[in-house]
């Protein structure tokens, strides 16, 4: 499995049967390496309607080889915009296809599509790959106590976890989330894309020292992958 950054909440994923995912298409942000991969992809995965996760969807979404999977009211404006192949769900479900499985998980934050109407409630994607190995992708969201519950049924080997502050949780949060997940790798995300998002990696490691639970933190600059054995 391999996983590659594109910077703020955009990530790729590479499963072991060779599927390639990509979650919060924003491809277009002022940190995005020059050689992201412009698909096609097998799915879309989109945890909120707001422009920095719903992002280049459109775009990337051309073909009926991509697959877009996003809640109900997401689904219903991409139709709207003429994607060809999109999939609702609502949180607490899963959607399995090719032996791949796609569960929404809540996130507490707020989603309104570009123009301006109700997008449905955020949330965040735990993708179970081939090998029964599973991902949590938070999506935007503050801390909260079902984030032990997300750690307990689906045990993600790894988090994508925001850190950024002001829109999302910030170290300190992001630290707590880390102790109630417990997925032993912690991949940083949502920060440093614009200077209102303070929170720093050196903030978030700080705060994490002051837990037992000590997760592998994988710092990835935008364009940089990680691969899992
Ligand atoms: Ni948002
Ligand atoms: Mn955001």
């Amino acid at each position: 499995m391999k996983i590659t950054y594109y910077g703020h909440s955009c990530f790729k994923i590479l499963s072991p049967e060779g599927k390639k995912i990509i979650i919060d298409p924003w491809i277009t942000h002022p940190l995005a390496p020059k050689d992201i991969d412009l698909g096609p992809y097998d799915y879309i995965l989109i945890t909120h309607a707001h422009g920095d996760h719903l992002g280049d969807t459109i775009k990337l979404a051309r073909t009926a080889v991509t697959e877009v999977v996003a809640i109900h009211e997401i689904q219903q404006y991409l139709l709207a915009q003429g994607v060809p192949k999109a999939t609702g769900m609502n949180i607490g479900g899963s959607f399995r296809t090719n032996s791949l499985t796609f569960t929404m998980v809540p996130a507490m934050h707020s989603s309104s599509l570009p123009d301006g109407s109700y997008g449905g409630e955020a949330c965040g994607f735990v993708i179970t790959l081939e090998n029964g190995e599973s991902i949590y992708h938070a999506g935007d969201t503050g801390v909260f106590g079902d984030m032990s519950l997300i750690g307990e049924l689906y045990q993600p080997k790894v988090a994508l976890l925001p850190i950024g502050d002001h829109y999302v949780m910030g170290p300190k949060e992001a630290a707590k989330a880390c102790q109630l997940i417990r997925a032993p790798i912690v991949i940083p995300m949502h920060y440093g894309t614009f200077p209102i998002l303070t929170g720093t990696l050196e903030a978030f490691m700080g705060e994490l020292q002051k837990y037992p639970f000590q997760p592998k933190v994988i710092p990835l600059k935008p364009g940089e992958e990680y691969h899992l054995s």
